[in-house]
């Protein structure tokens, strides 16, 4: 029975704009990405049964189209033809979910990724990203991922020169922040501050660590409810203070990330954090070797 497994990786927003509210009820964003260095684990296997089965090792995730993983296996047969039928997806799960860290996404790209292969189809990167925007804003991002630049929904990409090694360290608190109410709340004609994308390009273009970490921004953090944003403040000072160059949250929260350019500071906010918080991570960035473009 033919099986494959892929590692689906982890986003982090360097910086998340919010430009403007769209007719379809979307907004047009601007947002670099990259990938980290912590993963969830695909398996899927193709067999002669019919149907589509999904299992995973978190037992309050949906198991049928509710699951971005198995929606990605329907929009994939329905873009070939191919794929969906007999098609058993199990997911190991490490990234934590509703985290702002695309886990669900990076998921489904996986799926996407490896059903390309399975079935022998073939489809060019910029066609599988195009079937990922179908399942949902961040797939098409984590079908190439890396670091890039993403605007539009989120389907419009191009990549980045990487971010130059780093350890990045990642906190998620245990509170949980619905994507669309974080959205409600933002009106685009009152962002006063936003983040200096052109800045983070060209300190990324310059290989300069330094550069990014002091520009990481993400609009969502100026309007969380006062009683999450303290604590979104309080991990970051522990990061700062424990030596991080920058730090943020990411996508809609609750997920916090510092970068460090030496390995001891990094293991001194991840055991600062540890102590408090379950899902403290020490990760590394990943280049777009995942699915080079
Ligand atoms: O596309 P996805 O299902 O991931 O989006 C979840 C929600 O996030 C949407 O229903 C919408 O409220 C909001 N969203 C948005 N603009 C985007 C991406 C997401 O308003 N570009």
């Amino acid at each position: 029975m033919p099986m494959l497994e892929l590692n689906a990786y982890a986003k982090l927003n360097l910086t998340l704009d919010v430009l403007h509210k769209r007719e379809d009820g979307y907004h047009d964003l601007r947002m670099v990405m990259q990938s980290v260095d912590l993963t969830d684990t695909i398996t899927l296997e193709t067999g002669e049964a019919n149907g589509l089965t999904v299992c995973t090792n978190v037992n309050f995730l949906p198991n049928d189209e509710r699951n971005l993983a198995a929606a990605a296996a329907l929009r994939f047969r329905e873009a070939t033809g191919k794929g969906a039928d007999g098609l058993a997806i199990s997911i190991r799960k490490r990234i934590p979910v509703c985290a702002g860290m695309g886990g669900g996404s990076s998921d489904a790209a996986a799926v996407l990724r490896g059903l390309n292969t399975l079935t022998g189809v073939g489809l060019p990167p910029k066609r599988l990203a195009e079937v990922g925007g179908l399942v949902g804003s961040d797939v098409p991002y984590c079908v190439i991922g890396g670091t890039a630049l993403a605007e539009g929904r989120g389907e419009i990409l191009t990549p980045l020169p990487p971010l130059p090694d780093c350890r990045i360290v990642i906190c998620k608190p245990k509170f949980f922040i619905s994507t669309p109410e974080l959205f409600s709340r933002i009106n685009c004609a009152r962002i006063r501050c936003r983040p200096d994308t052109a800045g983070v390009i060209a300190a990324l273009e310059a290989g300069d660590l330094n550069g990014v970490a002091r520009r990481l921004y993400n609009v969502f953090e100026d309007v969380l409810p006062a009683r999450y944003a303290a604590e979104i403040a309080e991990i970051k000072d522990v990061l700062i203070h424990s030596g991080a160059l920058g730090a943020a949250m990411s996508g809609t929260g609750p997920t916090v990330f510092g970068l460090f350019e030496t390995e001891s500071c990094a293991e001194a906010a991840y055991a600062a954090l540890a102590g408090t918080y379950q899902d403290v991570f020490l990760t590394r960035p990943v280049s777009n070797e995942i699915m080079p473009v």
